[in-house]
């Protein structure tokens, strides 16, 4: 087999067959496919695109690349959720536990977060005490005993992946479907899960900007996860305003704390319930109904809130922030932001508003930069809302009044008010299965 020969095959628009795209995938992973033959081939997938089996070829040919988590030590089917990544987006520390809670397994490896958005690992790292690299047993026996662990991501997981992002994204290839699917699903099939969920953004603050191209990521990357044998579904979710009201590490575990408590904000508790729903629904747990009530019920009787705490406390972590926020350490400087007109929130740029984050210090800009697990931003007006001239609609939390001031222009110019209420938008827009 000759890479020349695969490249002119996919130039004309033809379809690889499973050996061939093995023979590719294992070839670049040993160093054997050069840089330069891997970029013609990327390109030509890009104008040509794959049949949904090829595409599912390719993912597991990716996800054979390196190490695939055995998780057959812990009891019962484990489930496992992606989301393509958002602002205020901390869905997974709110369905984990109520998963948990209702008798599904979650074992989860989760990523730090990187420009906009920020990563599960960043948030739980936030409580103090908290260890996100743990021993492969440990992480087993705390699934086993308490129904879910998060963990950071270890191991050589689909290294093809890794190693085909990089060259992708210096060869202007990123943003062709079947590539974002094939290295968002390698990465999944290789951590073991029988079951996935998808959370697929859509938005201003999103990696797919369109509801069209969310949906055919989704319907993609369903194909492949059932082409695999794991059961997967996917919500297509909003993202053109920030997930809840919190935006920050520690200000986003505080928030949500406050819905596993029956608390939290309407937006980001029924998109929490519905992602939650549905992975219990995956794992066999009853009709989606049930399952709703289910999840419901864990949050009314504080059995997701104490699975969460028991999770914490079994990774080292100190769950009496959790009962009481004012116990994380504190922000030096704060912000507010007032209206400077009467109107309606008629837009709030997600991605805008993800940028203000990383001034404040709740991000990075880049993989080694420091993270402030106080600093991060509480919105009190959200999109639709109606506001005075001079009302706070935002505070923002740092260490110094430069960063401060800094981000709070950049906040200013995230806002648009308006004077006409602005159309109710859905939390969730459709459900891949
Ligand atoms: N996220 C991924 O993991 N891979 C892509 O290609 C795009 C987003």
């Amino acid at each position: 087999m000759r890479m020349y020969d695969l490249i002119t095959k996919k130039k004309h628009g033809g379809t690889l067959t499973a050996e061939e795209l093995r023979y590719m995938v294992e070839g670049y992973v040993a160093g054997e496919i050069p840089d330069y033959q891997m970029s013609a081939m990327l390109m030509a997938i890009w104008f040509n695109g794959m049949t949904a089996q090829e595409t599912t070829e390719l993912t597991i040919a990716m996800a054979d690349s390196g190490d695939r988590v055995d998780l057959s030590a812990i009891a019962g089917k484990k489930v496992d959720k992606h989301s393509t990544g958002g602002v205020g987006d901390k869905t997974t520390l709110i369905c984990a536990p109520i998963v948990a809670a209702c008798g599904g397994r979650v074992a989860k490896m989760s990523g730090r977060g990187l420009g906009h958005t920020g990563g599960t690992v960043d948030k739980l790292e936030a409580i103090p005490g908290y260890e996100t690299a743990i021993s492969r047993e440990k992480f087993f026996s705390i699934v086993n005993e308490c129904g879910v662990s998060v963990i950071g991501q270890s191991g050589n997981l689909a290294p093809a992946d890794k190693k085909l992002y990089a060259l992708r994204d210096v060869t202007a290839t990123v943003d062709a479907i079947p590539l974002i699917a094939s290295s968002i699903m390698s990465k999944k099939l290789a951590a073991g899960s029988d079951c996935i969920l998808l959370d697929v953004k859509t938005g201003s603050g999103a990696f797919m900007k369109t509801l069209d191209d969310a949906i055919a990521l989704a319907q993609t990357m369903v194909a492949i996860g059932e082409g695999a044998g794991r059961r997967t579904v996917a919500l297509i979710t909003d993202m053109d305003t920030p997930l809840g009201l919190g935006i920050g590490n520690s200000i986003e575990v505080a928030e949500s704390m406050d819905v596993l408590r029956g608390k939290g904000p309407h937006d980001l508790t029924e998109v929490s319930l519905q992602l939650a729903e549905n992975m219990l629904y995956l794992v066999g747990k009853g009709t989606i109904e049930e399952c709703r009530r289910m999840a419901e019920q864990s949050i009314a009787d504080g059995s997701a809130f104490e699975t969460f705490c028991t999770m914490v406390r079994r990774q080292g972590g100190d769950d009496a922030v959790l009962r009481d926020a004012s116990k994380f350490p504190q922000a030096a400087v704060q912000v507010q932001i007032r209206a400077n007109a009467d109107g309606y929130i008629t837009a709030m740029d997600a991605e805008k508003i993800g940028a203000v984050s990383v001034v404040l210090g709740a991000g990075r800009e880049t993989k080694d930069s420091p993270i402030d697990f106080a600093a991060g931003l509480i919105l009190h007006k959200k999109y639709g809302d109606a506001v005075k001239s001079d009302d706070v609609i935002a505070t923002l939390y740092t260490d110094s009044t430069q960063r401060g001031d800094s981000a709070a222009q950049l906040y200013r110019a995230a806002i648009t008010i308006g004077t006409e209420e602005p159309p109710v938008r859905p939390l969730v827009y459709a459900r891949v299965e």
